[in-house]
């Protein structure tokens, strides 16, 4: 079977098939080359127009109410990776209290049932000692629509690997820079390779062993001149036993790692604001809440320097019909100012005239 045909029967049977056509509804809006052309969960449709029926229902189903979110359970963090926006966070560190949790989940399971949810924001979920209570939480309120990213390094450590494979986390990421010790090692810093691989290699056979449907993608995040030379080993590990896989491109955190070289983003300098031709699709697609409850910009927002709200004291949909509201509408009128007119992370999207009746005529 094709790959992307396998990947899409992966996706299908591990989300089921609201959260799969939701899922495809988004990335026919949103998917701009750079972004989805390397991984996984790329759904073009050919020759579309992008003012077309599609569309308008994806921004009239989100008008009211985010339909992906970032949930950051935890800022701590086991490794002090090369390209992350750890090293240069401010923020206070700590971890989301299960009562703030249950709050969030319980104001998305009844505004937007078949939300998007990622349950990590910048620090690595397994440091989190309730994180088995707050996902059992999450399943017992049939959220089925999530994603769970870690460095891989706790995946074999205690009962870990067989509680995240039941966990009801659609899709598992596990992130795998490198092929051999040394230079995964320059990347993933304080992380062992041997440990990560095992991790990837003992949980693919934990759920295939058990019939489970926990789809698990391994994220190689490319960073040039450091891990390329390993790449073809890394694949052809992949392809050997199956594994699904996508290599990611890197960026800045909206201008936060502007120690980062524009050699080293493959290209995406490119294509950030200086050439932006329209809004950035990270303000209509993405709910980042910090493990305090404040809510950033967007999730490439780490250190939160653009706060949009604060969900202990504000509805998620106040938030978003709110501030974030503004922002958005900023960036119609062509205005990236604040944490915008720095960013590399993201490129830009045509809304529908629905959204922009006076000047956008498409
Ligand atoms: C911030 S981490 C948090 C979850 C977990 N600790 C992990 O590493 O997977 C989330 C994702 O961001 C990616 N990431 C880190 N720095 C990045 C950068 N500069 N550009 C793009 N992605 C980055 C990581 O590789 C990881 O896949
Ligand atoms: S990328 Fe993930 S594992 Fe690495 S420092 Fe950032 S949060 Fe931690």
């Amino acid at each position: 079977m094709k790959a992307t045909n396998r990947r899409w029967q992966n996706h299908l049977r591990a989300k089921g098939p609201i959260p799969f056509f939701l899922d495809r509804l988004q990335s026919h809006v949103f998917s701009t080359g750079w972004q989805f052309g390397n991984g996984s969960f790329h759904f073009p449709i050919i020759d579309r127009e992008r003012d077309d029926e599609l569309t308008k229902a994806y921004f009239e189903m989100t008008e009211r109410f985010p339909y992906e979110f970032h949930i950051e359970l935890t800022n701590h963090c086991n490794l002090n990776c090369k390209m992350c926006a750890r090293p240069s966070m401010t923020r206070t560190k700590g971890f989301m209290t299960n009562e703030m949790f249950k709050r969030i989940i319980d104001e998305i399971t009844e505004k937007m049932p078949y939300a998007y949810i990622h349950y990590y924001g910048i620090g690595e979920p397994l440091v989190d000692k309730r994180l088995f209570e707050k996902l059992e939480y999450a399943r017992s309120k049939n959220i089925v629509n999530s994603v769970l990213f870690t460095n891989g390094q706790l995946l074999d450590v205690k009962d870990n690997l067989e509680r995240l494979a039941n966990s009801g986390v659609a899709v598992l990421g596990v992130d795998l820079d490198g092929f051999t010790e040394e230079v995964y090692s320059r990347i993933r810093v304080g992380g062992k390779f041997s440990l990560a691989k095992s991790g990837i290699e003992k949980l693919y056979a934990y759920i295939r062993a058990n019939h489970l449907r926990t789809r698990v993608e391994i994220a190689y995040q490319v960073y040039p001149g450091i891990n390329e030379q390993d790449i073809p080993p890394f694949i052809e590990w992949c392809e050997q036993y199956d594994y699904e896989y996508k290599l990611v491109n890197m960026h800045t955190w909206g201008g936060l790692r502007d120690d980062i070289p524009a050699s080293d983003l493959n290209g995406l300098e490119d294509m950030h604001h200086k050439t932006r031709t329209g809004p950035c699709p990270a303000l209509w697609n993405c709910f980042f809440i910090a493990w305090d409850g404040r809510v950033a910009l967007c999730f490439a927002d780490a250190d939160l320097r653009e706060v949009m709200g604060d969900v202990n004291s504000e509805s998620i949909e106040d938030i978003w019909t709110g501030k974030h509201l503004g922002k958005r509408r900023k960036h119609l009128d062509g205005i990236y100012d604040g944490l915008c007119a720095g960013c590399s992370s993201q490129s830009a999207i045509k809304v529908p005239a629905m959204l922009h009746p006076e000047k956008n005529t498409s």
